[in-house]
């Protein structure tokens, strides 16, 4: 499972990249508009950070296909190779979906919350596709249940279309989509921290360096002992 960051502050991005394994950066209208500068100016400012080789998703926002096309042109102008384009899958986003497919674009199909969404984004040529795991849990549904679907649709139906599990409120969410192997899931930073916060962890820790410190001295480490 490719692991993402769902995020689009630069400098919170470059600390989670040194902590983190990750592996490309996405993001959302609602995302880019909490950073209060020009999309561009941000997005290119990512991608000079992450690199070409990374992933780097980016949403458009009209209503109809022919808006979503002339969006995804700028977009793919503007950030180059690797860059993938966000479609939510309504009609009008199964239409520019098949046409950019049609073009080549990379495509990650989103705003998905059932498991049809998916199959008709995958047969019409997204790269990915987005189910929201937390946002279909709070409609009383089961998000990780319907993601998993979407990965055994693709493989049993011989689309290449991946999974990109998105939108992940607990690290159990998380694991359990690691553990089924589907192809990647984008995390909010928050979230990542979440999945290596345990108490148990940092007894242990404390409990190995008092034991030293009493074997070498406070402060002490395996460089000066
Ligand atoms: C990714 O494609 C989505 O934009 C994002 O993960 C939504 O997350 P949220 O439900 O936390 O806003």
């Amino acid at each position: 499972m490719k692991f993402i960051i769902d995020f689009a502050n630069l400098d919170q991005i470059k600390e989670m990249y040194e902590y983190y394994p990750l592996e490309g950066v996405t993001t959302n209208p609602s995302i880019l508009a909490k950073e209060g500068k020009n999309p561009y100016e941000v997005l290119k400012a990512i991608r000079e950070f992450i690199g070409t080789e990374a992933e780097l998703h980016v949403q458009v926002v009209s209503l109809n296909a022919e808006g979503m096309i002339e969006e995804a042109h700028r977009i793919q102008k503007e950030l180059g190779a690797n860059t993938y384009v966000k479609i939510p899958v309504s009609r009008e986003g199964l239409k520019a979906i098949k046409a950019l497919a049609v073009e080549g674009a990379n495509i990650t199909a989103t705003a998905i919350y059932t498991q049809m969404q998916a199959y008709l984004a995958g047969k019409a040529g997204a790269h990915y596709a987005a189910p929201y795991v937390n946002r279909i849990d709070n409609l009383g549904a089961d998000g990780v249940k319907v993601a998993k679907d979407i990965h055994d649709i693709f493989k049993k139906n011989g689309l290449k279309t991946e999974v990109l599990a998105a939108s992940f409120k607990n690290s159990q969410q998380v694991l359990e989509l690691a553990r089924y192997g589907v192809g990647a899931a984008t995390v909010a930073p928050d979230v990542i921290e979440g999945l290596v916060k345990l108490d148990s962890v940092t007894a242990a820790v404390a409990a190995f360096t008092k034991d030293f410190e009493g074997l070498c001295g406070e402060g002490k480490t395996m460089v000066d002992c």
